[in-house]
Order: C-alpha cells, then structure tokens, then sequence
C-alpha cells in the first residue's frame, strides 16, 4: 500500500527527537553518557517500591484495576492538594508532563498560532508545539530586568504585528533545560504581568523544581497569577519516570478543556500507578527517599564542577545550575557541537548539541550536558576524556 497520501497535514510538521535518536544509536551503560535527562537509578528504592505497590494491592483492591476518573484518583488529587496548597477543582493528574504540555497545546494552539518560549527551551515541548503546527518564537535571555521585559515586549509586539495571535508563553523557571538556569522571581513577574497585559497563557513547566541543591526556592509563576498560569509538575524527577504520572495546576475552566480532551486522548491517567503514587507521596516515603535524592545530585553537580574546572580548557563556559540535571556549555564561537559528535561518540562520550534545543537552530557552539545518570566514577572519567577531546588539560 501507499501510504504517503493517508497521512495527516499535521505529521508534516512532526520532527523526531535527536536526543532519543542518540539513545536508538547507542547504549547508554557502555559509553560516557552526558546525554539522556535519566534520574539515576540508585535514587529508586525497589524495597519500598515493592512494599507501596503491596498496600496498594490491598488498600485498595480491584479498583487499582479498573478505569478510574479523568481528571484522575481523588486520593492522588487529595495528597497533591495537601501537598501544594492546591485546591482540588484546580487539579488535574497527566499520564506524565509530557502530556500535560501536549494537551496544553491541543486546547489552546491553532495551526500558525504562535507559542512564546525562551532560547533555548526543552526539545519534546518543541515536538509537541510543532506538531499541532503553531509557529515558536524563542527569546534569548537578558540578564538585566528592564533589557528582559523589553526583549518579551518586542516579540510580542512583531508576533502581533505580523497578525498572528500569542496563544502562551511557555517556560520552565526552575533549572532549565537545557540550560540549568532559574528566573528570578523579578523576571517570574515581568512575564506574568505581560501575559496578562496581552492576554495570553503562561504554561510554567516544573518537573525539577523540587531538586534543588543551594539557593533558596523561588515563588512559582502559578503562585503568582493562578488564572493566568498552568503549572505542569512530575513524578518523573521526585518519584521515577517508570510511572508516567504528571499534573496540572489551574484556572476550573481551562481545566475543564483538558478534561475533555484528556477523555479522547487515554480516558484516565494509569490508575494503579496513581494509588502507589498517592500511597508514597501521602506516606512520607517520597520526601524521605527525596532528600536521599538530592544529596546524591548535589554531590554529582559539585563533582561536575570542579572537574570541568580543572579540566576544560581556555575559552569554555558552563552554566552553575541551583538544582535539577542539567548545565550547559558555551565553546569557543567556532567550534560546532554537531559536528564533533560523532568524534565524541567514537571516542565514547555523548552529550546533547545546544543547537538541538534553539527555536532558531543557532548556538552550535554549545552543548548540554547532564550529571544525575552515571556514577561519580564514570562522570569524573568521561570529563577528563571530553575534556581531552576538547584540547583541555
Ligand atoms: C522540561 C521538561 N518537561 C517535561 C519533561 C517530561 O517529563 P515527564 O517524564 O513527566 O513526561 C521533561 C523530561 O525530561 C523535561 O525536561
């Protein structure tokens, strides 16, 4: 059969991911892996994991078997209601964050509908804002408040100019990534109150805000504005990925869109999955195994550190993240990051082109690299060597 014909307009627009195209090519345990966002395995504790899944069981029965709510199990909705402050009609459970931003997209974007993000921002949202084919538009970031607001107001402005609609702007403040970096609340603020200025949407995406490790915590953007503002969380970074469990805080009515559009895409969240969730959240096992967690990372993010100091030659940057997986680095204006991959790879290191994460495609000259998945002996040789290959010490 043809299929060319039969598929859809929109998977025109799809474009797959390189940082899981690395993951097909090669395998992960056998070289040196800066390059998946994977939390470290040492971080999930298969005793109490057991354990939970056990009193699930029990506690509750045959429903942990069946179809379950949309908007997701009431005890789950309950121990994040307890959790965050959030009252419960604000709170919607995803089959992962990645959904969330998906159904974010769907209700909101129409084809050539711009989405605002910054430059530059997480590669599966851009997959997502792609394929529903509204354009992106990254703003690189300015470190002065007032250069920071007028950068957002010019964009907004040209977007509307050009007579395109901004339907959101799309962030993640709390360690980005790839770049590892996090607003200030200063900056949190201008873009807030531009949001509401134009009327627009901010969908603040937060799988790694509760992993940091110096600095202290930053109010959210949905703590801010809370109808102006849907904030994406996760268990993939505080619980395990396995899971697929994310969720939505926000205004009923927009919440009410990603109900029913929830209903189409998979009925319910994974209902067993919510009742071990809910079990170790409500338990008190998820904030013990969490400050496990971040001394682990800390840990590694130091060690990263300092060894990038010591080794990497004249001429290279790198961001000093508060939290969560990632720091990025800045190499000489001439280098190219996707080009030297496959030197890099031959040799045994893999990292993510900077490139890869632009609206634009520019700043080849970076790459990202994360410190949660190998162990301190294997991040402390896989530095020296790409540091090595890079010309360093
Ligand atoms: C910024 C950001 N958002 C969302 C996700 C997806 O997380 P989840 O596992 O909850 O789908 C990731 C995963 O790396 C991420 O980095």
């Amino acid at each position: 059969m043809e299929y060319g014909g039969l598929f859809s307009e929109d998977t025109r627009s799809f474009f797959r991911s390189p940082v899981r195209d690395i993951f097909r090519r090669v395998d992960l345990n056998s070289i040196y892996s800066f390059a998946g966002g994977y939390p470290s395995a040492e971080t999930f504790p298969l005793e109490e994991f057991k354990e939970t899944m056990r009193e699930a069981v029990d506690r509750y029965g045959g429903k942990a078997f069946q179809y379950g709510a949309t908007q997701g199990v009431t005890e789950l909705r309950e121990v994040l209601s307890a959790r965050y402050g959030v009252p419960m009609e604000r709170i919607q459970i995803t089959t992962s964050s990645q959904q969330g931003i998906d159904v974010c997209t769907r209700i909101l974007a129409d084809p050539g509908d711009v989405i605002l993000t910054s430059d530059p921002s997480y590669l599966g949202a851009l997959q997502s804002f792609r394929s529903y084919r509204a354009d992106v538009v990254g703003v690189p970031h300015e470190d002065a408040p007032e250069r920071f607001r007028q950068a957002w107001r010019a964009a907004i402005s040209r977007v509307l100019e050009s007579g395109r609609k901004v339907k959101f702007l799309y962030m993640i403040p709390d360690f980005q990534n790839p770049s590892g970096e996090t607003l200030t609340l200063r900056e949190r603020e201008i873009l807030v109150s531009l949001a509401e200025e134009y009327g627009f949407l901010v969908v603040e995406d937060s799988p790694y805000r509760e992993l940091r490790y110096s600095g202290e915590p930053v109010p959210t953007m949905y703590s801010l504005a809370p109808d102006t503002v849907l904030h994406l969380g996760s268990f993939s970074k505080i619980f395990a990925p396995g899971f697929r469990l994310g969720w939505i805080f926000g205004n009923p009515e927009v919440l009410d869109k990603i109900y029913v559009c929830k209903q189409s895409l998979d009925l319910c969240p994974p209902v067993f999955d919510q009742y071990v969730a809910a079990e170790f959240m409500g338990s008190g096992r998820l904030d013990r195994n969490l400050v496990k967690s971040i001394s682990l990372y800390r840990e590694k993010r130091d060690l990263m550190l300092s060894l990038l100091e010591e080794n990497m030659p004249d001429g290279v940057t790198w961001t000093h993240p508060d939290g969560g997986l990632f720091l990025f680095l800045t190499m000489p204006e001439d280098f190219d990051s996707v080009a030297f991959y496959d030197t890099a790879l031959d040799a045994g290191v893999a990292y993510v082109a900077g490139s890869f994460f632009r609206t634009d495609g520019g700043g080849r000259n970076t790459m990202r690299l994360n410190f949660s998945f190998m162990t301190p002996e294997r991040i402390t040789e896989g530095i020296k060597l790409l540091a090595k290959l890079l010309g360093g010490r």
